[in-house]
């Protein structure tokens, strides 16, 4: 989890109800025809489904977060059933795989992520058979499944760390990071400075061992010593277990962190402008995570678990791997020297800037998109705005263009030459919705850090389906886990169906030209108009030589972009609309195309 951005004023640019019904008959037969053609156009298999090797690029990933997507058996928990129940609806928007975040039996501290048993699923969620149809119905929308794979920690609860925590002697003494205390004018103190991600030192004192364990994240959170070569084992077993269960892949939770520096001495502190330590969050002086991070033993782990992945007959498994890294020759190493490690490090270096960079900053954006494409030796990298750790999209929002926002980022994410890894109720605009009071936060670090932080609850509310009560999430007048934003009665799947310049038709279109039109599938990307200061725009060029120029305002004024592509073998200078933003006019040429406040225009060169 990189370190939260600040959050933005949001101003929920909602539509009025009574105009939508007023323009409602008009707008169903749109949708209806958007929706007919988009989903004739899925017929066709695109060129990655034509290759099962290859389906996970260019893909279009979705994650859910289970908790919050649909429930199906009015507890107000998100669950399995309900995930399947919504599977047409996936289909409909285009996508390839969805990835599950934990699902696995867990006293949920961290909602999954505390994981206290790897071969089974959480009550809460539903049974292995529940999983199993979830996984053969998705299959049959030709959507696969991604797991969360979570290599690092396991829950206190976990058997191996209760047996582990028993004693030093038992068959699992070695299984975690175990360390002696050390004394300092004859008191105990932890081995030294490494803090958890969630506040305060990485040690905790076990008082039956009478020595600390790490715990990168919560307390309830014990690191595993992967150096155990039987720790490795037993979860290269669950590896083999999800996949014959059919996993599509997984998604490698805090991959990185899987190894500290054996000389378990300090981290360097990380010093603020005025040369003294900063201090985080839950004021705790800061460290560089030098020891703790990114270690190069990681790559022998990340060979070996794809060694087990690829002894699967018949389909690929996908790695993508939680890498939150700060450089792209970092990003690179991930996919390995021979290409036999990852598939898909995230890229998280473009949609999670570091603090300072806006909207405003195009030439950043320029910079880090083009090293993204060209940095990585070919391989396919993978984008992410959104996920369950970080602010929505709308922490981008500094004005009142609200919508129009979202769709710059949504074009970024899918007009790019990348797999594309977007986060459950993106595509209707759901805005982050953190909460008010301390009393009712449900993330741990919500309690310690309030109010500087708030925890993660405002960016996993339930999905918001409709307008009816509990937003279609949960039957009416059940209590959900966390509270259905306001903004449900209008930013809702139904409402956004009928109205034709919503952002769900906003993504339902972007998606399916990025499978159907071959320069936005797997084009070759070129940066153009490099030193313009408010637009940012590129060229896909496909193999077969259609052309197709990407525009996107950054700023909340108009601008106008003209494009000579001579110099990039093109000569064509008239330009087809393929989608442009509420309100634009089809351009005349090349050579001049208005754009309004952060406005879009995507056009296929004639
Ligand atoms: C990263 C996950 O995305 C986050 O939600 C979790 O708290 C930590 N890893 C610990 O597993």
């Amino acid at each position: 989890m990189q370190e939260r951005p600040k959050r933005n004023a949001i101003s929920l640019g909602v539509n009025n109800k009574m105009k939508a019904a007023a323009r409602g008959l008009s707008c169903v037969v749109v949708a209806l025809v958007l929706l007919s053609a988009i989903s004739c156009a899925r017929q066709d298999a695109t060129p990655a489904q034509q290759n099962p090797n290859n389906w996970w690029k260019n893909a279009v990933i979705y994650e859910i977060y289970p908790r919050s997507f649909q429930d199906s058996n009015a507890d107000g928990i998100g669950d399995l059933n309900g995930i399947t129940s919504r599977l047409d609806y996936l289909q409909g928007l285009g996508i390839d795989a969805i990835w599950l975040t934990p699902i696995y039996p867990s006293p949920q501290v961290d909602f999954g992520y505390d994981i206290s048993d790897y071969d089974n699923i959480d009550p809460q969620y539903g049974t292995l058979a529940d999983f199993d149809r979830l996984v053969a119905e998705a299959k049959k929308r030709n959507i696969g499944v991604i797991m969360d794979l979570v290599l690092n920690h396991t829950s206190d609860k976990h058997p191996w760390f209760k047996e582990s925590a028993s004693s030093r002697t038992n068959s699992k003494a070695d299984w975690y990071m175990w360390r002696d205390p050390k004394m300092v004018d004859g008191h105990r103190e932890p081995p030294n400075n490494w803090l958890s991600v969630f506040g305060h030192s990485a040690w905790q004192w076990d008082p039956v061992r009478q020595q600390y364990y790490y715990h990168r994240f919560y307390i309830q959170q014990p690191d595993l010593n992967w150096s155990n070569p039987e720790v490795r084992k037993a979860m290269y077993d669950v590896e083999r277990f999800w996949i014959q269960h059919g996993a599509a892949g997984f998604r490698l939770d805090a991959i990185t962190a899987l190894f500290e520096d054996p000389s378990d001495t300090d981290e360097p502190y990380v010093l603020g402008p005025d040369g003294k330590p900063k201090i985080n969050v839950y004021g705790d002086k800061e460290v560089d995570s030098s020891k703790t991070d990114n270690l190069p033993e990681v790559h022998d782990v990340l060979r070996e678990l794809r060694q087990v992945a690829d002894q699967t007959q018949g389909h690929k498994v996908v790695l993508i791997g939680e890498t939150y890294l700060r450089s792209v020759d970092d990003l690179r190493k991930m996919y390995g020297p021979h290409d036999d490690e990852l598939d898909l490090p995230m890229d998280m270096q473009v949609g999670f800037p570091p603090y300072g960079v806006t909207l405003a900053s195009v030439d950043w954006f320029r910079q880090r998109i083009n090293e993204a494409e060209t940095g990585i030796g070919g391989e396919m990298p993978l984008f992410v705005f959104d996920n369950h750790d970080n602010p929505r999209w709308d922490r981008w929002v500094t004005s009142d263009h609200k919508d129009d926002v979202g769709r710059v980022i949504a074009t970024v994410l899918f007009a790019s030459r990348d797999t594309a890894m977007m986060y459950y109720g993106d595509e209707i605009g759901m805005a982050t919705t953190p909460p008010t009071r301390k009393e009712d936060v449900k993330d741990p670090i919500g309690i310690t850090g309030w109010p500087k932080q708030k925890g993660r609850d405002g960016e996993r509310t339930p999905m918001q389906w409709n307008d009816g009560a509990d937003a279609g999430f949960s039957p009416a007048g059940v209590k959900t886990w966390l509270p259905i934003p306001p903004s449900y009665s209008t930013i809702n799947v139904t409402s956004e169906q009928n109205e034709q310049d919503s952002m769900l038709h906003w993504y339902q279109q972007i998606i399916a030209l990025k499978k159907q039109d071959p320069a936005l599938h797997d084009g070759a990307e070129t940066m153009l108009n490099t030193g313009d200061g408010h637009v940012l725009s590129w060229l896909r060029k496909s193999d077969n030589g259609e052309a197709v120029v990407v525009a996107c305002n950054f700023s909340d004024q108009p601008q106008t972009v003209s494009f000579d592509l001579s110099g990039q073998g093109i000569h064509g200078t008239n330009v087809k609309t393929l989608m442009k933003t509420p309100g634009a006019t089809d351009p005349a040429s090349l050579g001049s195309i208005q754009l309004g406040a952060f406005g879009v225009y995507i056009g296929q060169v004639q």
